[in-house]
C-alpha cells in the first residue's frame, strides 16, 4: 500500500499540537504550541486556562502543521486525536476539532490513548526493534511501566500510587522557589553531583512494579520545616539547595531504576524504552545506560521533541489502527485522568 497521510491532534494537557505523519512513519510536521508561560505563575497547569488556550490556538496550529508538511487538508487520509487520559476540557477541544475535520473530509477518525502513544514513540526513530521491550512513560502526569511483547501487545506492570515523577519534581521545585516546570531546573542544579547525597527513605510498594513519590516530596518538606512542620521554612544557601535537589533527584531516579531492574529479573526482555518529559533527565539517562549495558539490553530513548507531549506520537499509534481498518465512532467520549485521592 502506498504511504497514506495521518493528521493527528494532541490537546490532553498544556500543549496544543498537530502533526502530519505518513503511514511509513515519516514525520512531515510536528507543531506544538506550549502554554508554559501561561501556567508558570501558578506553579502548575490550570485546567480552565489550558482548555481556553487550546480553543484559541488549535486552528492556527493545525494549519501550520499542514503548511509545514506541504499538504492540503484534502490530501489527509485519516484524522487521529488523543481521547484518554488528560484534562477533560482540554481533551474535548482537540477531540471535537478532530471529529469535525474527519466528518468534513469524509475520512476515518481514530481516537488514541495518550499513554500508549508516549510508550511507542520510539517507533518513530528506531527501526528493527528487538522485542520484548520494557517501557516507561515518565512525565508530569504519568509514571507507568509496561511489558511490550510486540508491535501490538502491551501489558501494564505498574503505575504510581500518588504523584507522577515529574509532578513530584515540579512540586519540590515549587517548595524551593525554583519555578515551573521544576524537572529541568532540578536536573541542572544537581550537576555536578555533590560529594555525598542526603539519604532519602527507600520506598516499598505492595506491587513491586508500582511507584510512589509523594513521600519523597514530604521528606523535602520536613527537611525545610522540621518533622513537626511547625518551624519556619528554612532559607537554604545555594549549595544546600543544590545538595537537596541532587539527593531528591537521586531518590526519584533510584526508584525508577529499581522497578526496571526488578522487571528485568522477572521477565524476559531484549530492550528498554523510555518516553515522557522526565526521560530528558540527565541522571535518569545515565542510570538507564548503565543498567542496559550491564544486562546487555538495547535502550530506546526518543529525542526530546518526541519524549514530551506531541501529536506525532499520536499519529504513530493511530497508524496501527489505520492499517488494520480499526476506526473510532464519532461519539467517542473524552476520558479524563483518574487521580489518586491523596495526589
Ligand atoms: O511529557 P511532558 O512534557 O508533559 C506531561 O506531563 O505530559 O512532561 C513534563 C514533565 C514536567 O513535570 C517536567 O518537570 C518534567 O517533565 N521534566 C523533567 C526534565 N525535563 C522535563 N524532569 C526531570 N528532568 C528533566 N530534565
Ligand atoms: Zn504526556
Amino acid at each position: 500500500m502506498p504511504d497514506r497521510l495521518i493528521l493527528a491532534i494532541e490537546t490532553s494537557c498544556d500543549e496544543t499540537s498537530a502533526a502530519v505523519v505518513t503511514t511509513g512513519r515519516k514525520i512531515l510536521s510536528n507543531v506544538a504550541y506550549s502554554q508554559d508561560s501561561i501556567h508558570a505563575k501558578y506553579g502548575g497547569v490550570v485546567p480552565e486556562l489550558a482548555s481556553r488556550e487550546h480553543i484559541v490556538r488549535i486552528d492556527e496550529v493545525v494549519k501550520e502543521a499542514l503548511n509545514t508538511a506541504r499538504v492540503a487538508l484534502n490530501d489527509i487520509d485519516a484524522v487521529a486525536c488523543t481521547y484518554v487520559p488528560g484534562l477533560v476540557g482540554s481533551l474535548l477541544v482537540g477531540l471535537s476539532f478532530a471529529k469535525g475535520l474527519a466528518v468534513s473530509l469524509d475520512k476515518p477518525f481514530i481516537g488514541v490513548d495518550h499513554i500508549k502513544a508516549h510508550l511507542r514513540s520510539y517507533e518513530l526513530e528506531y527501526s528493527d526493534i528487538r522485542y520484548p521491550v520494557i517501557g516507561y512513560v515518565v512525565s508530569g502526569g504519568h509514571t507507568l511501566l509496561y511489558y511490550i511483547e510486540d508491535d501490538y501487545r502491551e501489558e501494564l506492570l505498574g503505575t504510581t500510587l500518588d504523584d507522577a515523577a515529574g509532578e513530584a519534581m515540579d512540586k519540590v521545585a515549587n517548595l524551593l522557589g525554583l519555578g515551573y516546570p521544576g524537572g529541568p531546573v532540578i536536573d541542572r542544579l544537581s550537576r555536578p553531583a555533590p560529594e555525598r547525597f542526603i539519604k532519602f527513605p527507600r520506598v516499598k510498594t505492595r506491587n513491586p512494579y508500582d511507584f510512589s513519590f509523594s513521600g519523597l516530596k514530604t521528606y523535602v518538606l520536613y527537611t525545610l520545616r522540621g518533622q513537626d512542620m511547625r518551624g519556619e521554612k528554612k532559607d537554604l544557601t545555594d549549595e544546600e539547595t543544590r545538595k537537596l535537589c541532587a539527593s531528591f533527584q537521586e531518590a526519584v531516579v533510584g526508584q525508577l531504576v529499581d522497578r526496571l531492574v526488578f522487571a528485568i529479573s522477572e521477565r524476559r526482555a531484549a530492550s528498554v524504552a523510555v518516553a515522557g518529559g522526565v526521560a530528558a533527565n540527565t541522571r535518569l539517562r545515565e542510570r538507564l545506560k548503565e543498567t542496559c549495558s550491564k544486562y546487555r539490553l538495547n535502550l530506546y530513548v526518543p529525542s526530546a521533541r518526541l519524549c514530551t507531549d506531541n501529536a506525532a506520537m499520536i499519529a504513530n499509534y493511530a497508524i496501527k489502527s489505520y492499517e488494520r481498518g480499526v476506526y473510532s465512532p464519532l461519539d467517542l467520549d473524552a476520558i479524563p485522568t483518574k487521580k489518586a485521592s491523596n495526589a
